[in-house]
């Protein structure tokens, strides 16, 4: 036990915060501070978990008082607030050390800490986060394919307050409401391959329409990937419509099985446009949509149904779906000696996984241009399906 601590220190510098968690009250996991015979923190990252483990951060025995829900205004920005510490956030009433904002940067997701606490080199390397939601509010019931990505900021993580665009036609919720989770993978740059996963009970307020989201697909890396020789995108190959999550670098049920260099991220590299993901519901795409593949060349055809778009008819009620997939492990009791809680966290230079050549890749950045908001800004791309 010794060595490991000691390697550990060695390895990290000493800082009051690590890693970053949505906080929100109705989060799972709000106040979990030591309870854990490992750093189970919100903001810990989940690497090479069980599932029990990193599903929901192993925090289904922490839920939220009752009541307690994220409201997701659809067709809005719903702002939430991403932290190293919840003394950083507006819900440091309840933080073991206080408030820890910075008065003269209240926007700052970890105040006192260098830029690598976000895991990042800079704003034009920050990889996006996401937010996704089940249709479900019996939690115990959600499988990890229930989940579907709903909005992304490619700009994620930057600043405390993040806002994330819900998409119009978000049907409500059930009666219940609805079970929601962040989402997060950063850059290889900075750290190593963490997954960050807090969920929270959220509701979807001011619906329109009553279409629900399509059954989500795996996200396929389709987007140019100028770090791997890749210099175009390949339309054929991304996954169009409702996407899952990624499940990255776990011990047990993963989606995605990218190497430590190649993280899989939510931005254009896998199709995640930046904000409100519009086409996600049933109705989104004419017909079925293509199988992709890389020499896939049929593209889907989008319905006219975006925002704004004449509202649909369609009676379908939201799904609340439960496939049998992979069945989540039962045996993860974390081991029964209290392994301290190592609160530093890891310094710029000493990145386990950090390789010599890191710094290259924003050097093509600047050569080929960033892919992020290509789709948006450019709306004659021949590629896109996406008139917006
Ligand atoms: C994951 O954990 C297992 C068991 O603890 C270990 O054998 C394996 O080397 C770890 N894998 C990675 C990639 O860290
Ligand atoms: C978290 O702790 C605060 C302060 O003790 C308490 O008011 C609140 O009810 C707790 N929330 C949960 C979900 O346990
Ligand atoms: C919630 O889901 C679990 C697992 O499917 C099931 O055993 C339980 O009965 C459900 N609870 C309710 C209230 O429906
Ligand atoms: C991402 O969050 C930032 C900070 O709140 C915000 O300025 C930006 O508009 C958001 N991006 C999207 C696409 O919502
Ligand atoms: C969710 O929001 C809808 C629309 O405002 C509301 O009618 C419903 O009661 C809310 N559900 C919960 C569980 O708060
Ligand atoms: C297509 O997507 C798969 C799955 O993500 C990926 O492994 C492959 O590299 C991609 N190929 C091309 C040419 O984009
Ligand atoms: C795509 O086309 C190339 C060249 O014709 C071929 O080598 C490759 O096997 C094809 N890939 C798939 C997944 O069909």
């Amino acid at each position: 036990m010794l060595p490991i601590v000691l390697a550990a220190l060695v390895g990290f510098v000493p800082l009051a915060a690590c890693h970053i968690s949505i906080f929100h009250p109705s989060m799972y996991g709000f106040n979990v501070t030591d309870q854990f015979s490992y750093d189970n923190r919100p903001v810990a990252p989940l690497i090479n978990y069980t599932f029990d483990q990193w599903w929901f951060h192993g925090h289904l025995g922490f839920p939220p008082n009752e009541g307690d829900f994220f409201e997701l205004p659809a067709g809005q920005k719903a702002t939430t607030e991403l932290a190293c510490n919840k003394g950083a956030t507006s819900f440091f009433a309840s933080s073991d050390g206080g408030d820890i904002r910075d008065p003269n940067d209240p926007n700052n997701p970890c105040p006192g800490s260098p830029i690598s606490e976000f895991h990042t080199t800079g704003i034009d390397d920050v990889k996006g986060c996401a937010l996704a939601i089940a249709y479900n509010d019996n939690v115990t019931a959600i499988q990890p394919e229930d989940f579907t990505v709903f909005s992304v900021n490619q700009t994620c993580v930057w600043t405390r307050f993040t806002d994330f665009s819900v998409p119009a036609r978000m049907p409500p919720c059930p009666e219940g409401g609805c079970t929601c989770a962040f989402f997060w993978i950063h850059s290889p740059d900075s750290g190593s391959e963490q997954n960050y996963m807090n969920g929270f009970k959220c509701n979807v307020t001011g619906s329109t329409s009553n279409v629900a989201l399509a059954k989500p697909q795996v996200p396929r890396r389709c987007g140019a990937d100028p770090d791997f020789q890749k210099l175009d995108a390949v339309p054929g190959n991304c996954t169009y419509g409702a996407k899952q999550p990624f499940y990255w670098f776990q011990a047990e049920v993963n989606n995605m099985f990218e190497g430590t260099f190649a993280p899989p991220f939510y931005n254009d590299l896998y199709d995640f446009i930046d904000g409100a993901q519009n086409d996600i519901f049933q109705d989104s795409y004419v017909g079925s949509i293509p199988t992709p593949g890389p020499n896939q060349t049929t593209l889907p055809v989008l319905a006219q149904n975006l925002p704004n778009g004449p509202s649909s008819t369609s009676a379908s009620a939201p799904s609340s779906t439960s496939s049998n997939g992979p069945s989540p492990s039962t045996s993860t009791v974390p081991s029964p000696s209290k392994f301290p809680i190592i609160k530093q966290c890891r310094s710029p230079s000493s990145s386990l996984s950090k390789r010599e050549d890191q710094s290259a890749p924003s050097f093509h950045r600047l050569l080929f241009g960033l892919p992020k908001r290509r789709r948006q800004l450019d709306t004659t791309n021949l590629w896109s399906p996406f008139p917006f």
